[in-house]
C-alpha cells in the first residue's frame, strides 16, 4: 500500500515583519533578535540572562581556547548563542523546529551566513571533537541526560562543557546528572537570576544513552510497545489527558485525512490509524524526537502494510488548507520554559484553515485551560463528548462557511 513518505526540514518561513525584533547587545556584538514564531504582541525575548550570563563568561580572555575551538552548541533558544559566536563555525544542535525557524530568521536579520554553522537536529549523530560545548539546559531532565550521554563519545578530559539556565532552573538533580555522566562539576554564582555550570569529562568513560525507552500499552485488547525519544511529552507513560482522549476518541466515519496535531509519540494518530483503516494519517510535531518517536510506533504498528506522513513543522504547515476531515490534538501548553496559550490559540486557528467544510476538530483539555472559549471563537461553537473532573474532550465542526 505504499511507501513511508519522511518526515522533512520544511523551508524556512521568512518573518513577514519585524515587529519584535529586540536588541540583543553582547560583548560579541550588537545584534536584532526574534522568537519564532513572531506574535503581534510579543512581550518575550529571544534569549534569556542565562545567554548573556554565558556570552559574557566566554568574552573573557581565559575561558575561550586559544586555538581556534570546535564549539558545540545544544538547545540553542532562537538562535541567540549561535547568532553571537557565528565566527567560530559552531555546530548547533536542536531538538525545536521553532529553534530552527528562528535561529535561520534571526541569522537573515544579522546578515549571518546559515555556512556560519553546522545544523544539526537532535536526531542525527554528532560527529568529531569539540573543544567547548555550550548547552542551553532544555526543560526536560531526560533529554538533558540523553544530551549528555551523546556528547561522550565527543569530547575529553580538556573540553569544556558549559550549561547555562535560570537559577530556578537547575536543581541538585540536575548537577547529579552532570557530575555522573560528564564529571568534575561546579556552578557559578547567580547573576540576574541565571547561573552556569562548568563541567569537565573526568569519568572518561563512555556509556551509551538509556534512550529511546519503551512502555507497553493496553489498547483496545491490543498490546503495543510504545517508544519514546528522550525529549517527549509523557515519555514514561501514558498522559492521563490522552488516555481520557483515547477512551473518548471519535467514532470511525469514512475519514480520508486525519491529523494528529502535536503527536508526540503518535499514540492518537496510532489508534485512529487502528480505528479508520481507510484513512490516511498525517503526524505533526515541532519536535525531531517527536515525530521519530511517532514514526517508530506506527512502523512498529502496521510494518510496510500502510503509509503515513510525518512532519516536522510548526504546528500544520506543510498541511494543505481545506484538504483534512479530521484533526486530533492534545494541545501544548508550553514552549520550552515558558507556559502560555500562544500555541493552541495557533493551533485551533491552522486547524480550522486545514478542515474541509464539515470537518472536525477534536481535543483534550484539562477544564481550567478554557479551550472551549477558543473553540466558540474560532469554529463558532463546540461539542463535548466527553468530561471528567480533570479533562474535557470536546470536538468543533466547521461549517461549509465560516459564519
Ligand atoms: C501535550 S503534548 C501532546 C502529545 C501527544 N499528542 C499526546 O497526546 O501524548 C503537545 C505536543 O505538541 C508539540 N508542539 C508544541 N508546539 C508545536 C508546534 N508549534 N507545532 C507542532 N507541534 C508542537 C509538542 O512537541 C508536544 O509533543
Amino acid at each position: 500500500m505504499g511507501k513511508y513518505v519522511p518526515y522533512f526540514r520544511t523551508h524556512y518561513v521568512k518573518f513577514d515583519n519585524m515587529h519584535t525584533m529586540n536588541p540583543f547587545k553582547v560583548p560579541q556584538g550588537n545584534f536584532s533578535l526574534a522568537r519564532y514564531p513572531q506574535t503581534k504582541k510579543e512581550t518575550l525575548r529571544a534569549w534569556d540572562a542565562a545567554d548573556e550570563y554565558l556570552l559574557q563568561h566566554l568574552d573573557k580572555p581565559d575561558n575561550t581556547p586559544d586555538h581556534t575551538p570546535r564549539i558545540l552548541i545544544i538547545n540553542d533558544s532562537f538562535g541567540a548563542l549561535a547568532t553571537a559566536l557565528h565566527t567560530f563555525k559552531p555546530t548547533v544542535q536542536l531538538d525545536s523546529y521553532l529553534a530552527e525557524q528562528g535561529l535561520a530568521n534571526n541569522f537573515h536579520t544579522n546578515k549571518v551566513d546559515m555556512n556560519a554553522v553546522t545544523l544539526l537536529n537532535s536526531m542525527e549523530p554528532l560527529e568529531g571533537h569539540y573543544d567547548l560545548v555550550l548547552i542551553k539546559v532544555p526543560k526536560s531532565h531526560a533529554y538533558l541526560e540523553d544530551i549528555l550521554y551523546k556528547i561522550q563519545p565527543h569530547i575529553n578530559p580538556q573540553s569544556k562543557i558549559i550549561a547555562a539556565a535560570m537559577a530556578k532552573n537547575i536543581h541538585s538533580s540536575t548537577l547529579k546528572l552532570f557530575e555522573k555522566i560528564i564529571g568534575e562539576t561546579t556552578t557559578s554564582l547567580a547573576k540576574k537570576k541565571a547561573r552556569l555550570v562548568f563541567s569537565s569529562f573526568t569519568t572518561n568513560k563512555i556509556t551509551e544513552s538509556p534512550y529511546p525507552k519503551q512502555y507497553e500499552l493496553e489498547i483496545e485488547d491490543n498490546t503495543l510497545t510504545i517508544t519514546n525519544h528522550a525529549n517527549v511529552f509523557s515519555r514514561e507513560k501514558l498522559d492521563i489527558g490522552s488516555r481520557f482522549f483515547l477512551e473518548n476518541m471519535p467514532q470511525p466515519r469514512p475519514y480520508k485525512t486525519i491529523v494528529d496535531l502535536g503527536c508526540g509519540n503518535g499514540l492518537l494518530g496510532l489508534v485512529a490509524a487502528q480505528q479508520n483503516p481507510d484513512a490516511h494519517i498525517i503526524f505533526t510535531d515541532e519536535s525531531y524526537m517527536a515525530v521519530a518517536s511517532a514514526k517508530t510506533n506506527f512502523q512498529n504498528a502496521f510494518g510496510s502494510s500502510r503509509a503515513a506522513t510525518f512532519l516536522v513543522t510548526d504546528g500544520m504547515a506543510g498541511v494543505e488548507k481545506q484538504s483534512v476531515d479530521l484533526i486530533l490534538c492534545n494541545p501544548p501548553f508550553h514552549q520550552n520554559h515558558v507556559v502560555g496559550d500562544h500555541l493552541a490559540w495557533q493551533m485551533f486557528n491552522e486547524a480550522w484553515a486545514a478542515l474541509e467544510p464539515d470537518g472536525e476538530f477534536w481535543i483534550v483539555g484539562n477544564h481550567h485551560l478554557a479551550y472551549h472559549a477558543k473553540l466558540k471563537k474560532i469554529f463558532g461553537g463546540y461539542t463535548v463528548a466527553a468530561s471528567n473532573k480533570k479533562f474535557a474532550v470536546m470536538f468543533s465542526r466547521k461549517p461549509a462557511t465560516k459564519n
